[in-house]
């Protein structure tokens, strides 16, 4: 790894994510509820669709969080928004050719578990009501160990969901009060034997490594006590330290903030520790127990990426109800209005509420692939016409050894590279100007 610290010099970059090509920023208000019902008019009769639903309530506001959320204590407020997701959902599929069947739901937020279980019921009932659930749908929900007990372990079971995703971030004491993210490890703990009881046994666990005071050997132990809760996968996100979008994360920097080289060796130090239990590295930022459903994609090249990161899900439709949700669709993506109160109004006076969004062209659609591709599988194949206009942006990485040709027309990340994806995969993003959309660091 001599070469670390040149290429943290030249390489650390404001890049996407790529939960989605192209990029959220580069969706237009052009495409709106009409663009939207036309394209939901388009999906293919037998086509298999994803739900995603988005809840963006807590009970209490962590200081560096990137999500779409608002602290809400008012029964009748999530009620009310519940209702307006339970609208939504019918209204789609009164735009929806046939009845679908549904392999996957996930509700994410925001915090899903937080409110009341009625409002998680209504849209539950509404989803089985508009669509075919496939007996063996997988049904996700993130969950705030804080406000987990076991009647909602127990109300989670009984609505059919089967794995749960629970935020952690950090152990750490002096951390987790960097944050405003207090969590004792017993909390978490009793959080997770709950959901054991109730017979929800696949869990995921999230992590966040570039946080004020940590250390190499704190994030060491953090994952040592999370592995010690048996989760079949662990996220380790990167902090994305955007507060000129997110201004509550000002907060964060009354402590320093880890630089480039910190954050790679916070990185390094999870990952070492991870990969010394077993588990094996997906993409990015994922980890899975070997014999987990997403490490089996992972080596049989079926690993995918959406909004909420890499799944297994492969859907070819993903459609999104609530504030801010996206829906990708094989050749669009549409995202609903991040306001709920204007999500609401949409919704209740009968209207889609997408404000942004995009449809693809073919051009779009191949170096989706490309991209997905090196995101999931750092590696892709590249037709010659793509090859020759990345040419100039690829030279770099190619002579410093971050990517390599295969075969000429494969290109694959090298293992000290691998990192570096996010930069890799920008050089076939035509939207993606250097410098000028504001994203979170590469490393
Ligand atoms: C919607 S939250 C999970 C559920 C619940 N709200 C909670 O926090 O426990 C999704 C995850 O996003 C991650 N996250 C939130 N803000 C982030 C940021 N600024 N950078 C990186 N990851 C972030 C956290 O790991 C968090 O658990
Ligand atoms: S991290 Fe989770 S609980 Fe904390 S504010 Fe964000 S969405 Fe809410």
């Amino acid at each position: 790894m001599q070469n670390t610290s040149a290429w943290l010099q030249k390489y650390d970059l404001p890049v996407p994510r790529y939960t989605s090509y192209p990029a959220a920023p580069h969706f237009t208000s052009e495409f709106g509820p009409d663009a939207f019902s036309g394209e939901l008019a388009r999906i293919e009769e037998r086509s298999p669709l994803s739900l995603y639903v988005h809840v963006p309530f807590c009970r209490s506001l962590c200081w560096y969080c990137g999500c779409n959320m608002k602290v809400a204590n008012n029964t009748a407020t999530m009620m009310a928004y519940a209702a307006a997701v339970q609208r939504e959902i019918e209204l789609a599929a009164t735009h929806i050719a046939a009845r679908h069947k549904v392999e996957s739901i996930h509700f994410g937020g925001g915090t899903p578990t937080w409110g009341p279980r009625a409002g998680r019921e209504a849209v539950t009932r509404a989803i089985r009501t508009q669509f075919d659930v496939a007996p063996d749908a997988e049904f996700s929900v993130e969950a705030d160990p804080r406000t987990l007990d076991g009647e909602i372990a127990d109300e989670l079971a009984a609505l059919g969901v089967n794995r749960v995703s629970i935020g952690v971030q950090d152990f750490d004491t002096p951390v987790q009060e960097a944050i405003n993210r207090i969590q004792p490890f017993s909390v978490v703990e009793r959080g997770v034997k709950e959901l054991r009881r109730a017979g929800l046994r696949d869990l995921n666990i999230d992590l966040i490594y570039g946080l004020p005071l940590q250390t190499p050997e704190t994030v060491a132990r953090t994952i040592e006590l999370a592995i010690g809760l048996a989760p079949q996968r662990i996220a380790l996100f990167g902090y994305a330290h955007v507060p000129w979008m997110k201004k509550h994360q000002k907060l964060v920097e009354r402590l320093p903030l880890p630089d480039a080289a910190q954050r790679l060796a916070l990185f390094t130090a999870a990952q070492d520790t991870l990969t010394a239990h077993g588990f094996v590295q997906i993409g990015i930022d994922h980890f899975a127990a070997p014999d987990d459903k997403m490490a089996r994609a992972a080596a049989e090249g079926t690993l995918n990426r959406n909004f909420q990161g890499y799944t297994t899900d492969t859907s070819p439709a993903l459609l999104g109800f609530g504030a801010s949700a996206i829906s990708a669709l094989s050749t669009s993506y549409a995202q609903n209005d991040p306001g709920i109160d204007s999500y609401m109004d949409a919704v209740g006076n009968g209207r889609l509420a997408t404000v942004r969004g995009r449809h693809l062209t073919g051009e779009d659609v191949r170096r989706r692939e490309i991209i997905m591709n090196l995101m999931c599988n750092a590696r892709c194949t590249v037709g010659s016409d793509l090859a020759a206009q990345a040419a100039p942006a690829l030279a770099p990485l190619l002579a410093d050894g971050l990517c390599r040709w295969e075969n000429g027309q494969d290109l694959a990340m090298t293992d000290e590279g691998k990192p570096w994806v996010r930069v890799v995969a920008a050089c076939f993003d035509s939207y993606h100007a250097p410098g000028a959309a504001r994203h979170a660091r590469a490393v």
